[in-house]
């Protein structure tokens, strides 16, 4: 097997006394789109952030290529791209500046960076808006702009924090199959998502944490066959929850 694209080893994260992220380790490959569920609070945007280098982990430690996060971040950090939950660009850089920012940061030739920033803006339609300045962006096209910004690099592996939410559906679908386009040209994608329908569609793999744990890392059919073939709707409740939803549900309607 090739070599890993990033490893995660025992990491763990505290905001004082409380434990966010525990103990957490996985391996991702080449040419897979791996999706990062759990409930709110789990501790997905503190593993993704410490994944990409942005917060320090409490103790553990990643890789990425072989490269560590913290001891070599510039090798790290090059090979990776990165989609926050919220995008917080620039808002006084036109559009077209930001992208052409973000590709000199990764030494991106600038004459590819137009080459690649084009068919992308066309393909989200922003193409007439990208002489505009992003403060005059509405949340889905910021969004979209950040997109577009994590892919110009050409990294092995992006990041991407709940990539759909705030996207209308023609845009949702865009990214999707620019994901899946993506992993089939060798690379890697790892999101995390609550819409567990586009998870149990388009993910290779699926990595569940609760509570700061993992609690699953499986290929999705494996996982599916290996609970009665239930939807990955109800292994994720089953997985994550404590009382089951449905007789709560009941419990409230029966007035308790
Ligand atoms: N800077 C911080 N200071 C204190 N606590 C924090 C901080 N960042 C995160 N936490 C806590 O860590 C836990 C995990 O948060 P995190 O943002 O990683 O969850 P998440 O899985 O991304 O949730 P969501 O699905 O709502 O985005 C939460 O209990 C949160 O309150
Ligand atoms: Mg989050």
């Amino acid at each position: 097997m090739s070599q890993p694209v990033l490893e995660a080893r025992n990491l763990a994260r505290v905001f004082g006394e409380f434990k966010a992220v525990d103990d957490v380790g996985f391996t991702l490959n080449p040419g897979e789109i791996v999706g990062f569920l759990g409930p709110n609070g789990a501790g997905k945007t503190t593993t993704i952030k410490m994944l990409t280098g942005l917060l320090g982990p409490s103790s553990g430690s990643a890789s990425i290529a072989g490269y560590d996060i913290a001891t070599s971040p510039i090798e790290a950090k090059s090979r990776i791209g990165y989609v926050p939950d919220t995008p917080n660009l620039y808002g006084k850089l036109k559009a077209q500046e930001y992208l052409r920012f973000v590709g000199q940061l990764y030494k991106v030739p600038a004459a590819d960076v137009e080459e690649r920033m084009r068919p992308l803006l066309d393909l989200f339609e922003l193409t007439d808006v990208a002489g505009n300045y992003l403060d005059t962006f509405s949340h889905g096209m910021q969004q979209k702009v950040a997109i577009i910004g994590a892919f110009l690099h050409d990294p092995l592996l992006v990041f991407m924090d709940e990539p759909t939410v705030g996207l209308d559906p023609r845009s949702a679908r865009l990214i999707k199959d620019l994901m899946i386009g993506y992993r089939d040209r060798g690379k890697t994608i790892f999101f995390s998502t609550h819409i567990l329908e586009i998870a149990q569609t388009m993910c290779d793999r699926v990595i569940i944490i609760n509570k700061g744990r993992i609690v699953a890392d499986a290929r999705v059919n494996e996982l599916r066959r290996m609970r009665g073939d239930q939807s990955l709707e109800d292994i994720f409740l089953e997985l994550t929850g404590g009382q089951d939803v449905d007789e709560m549900v009941k419990e409230l309607a029966d007035g308790g």
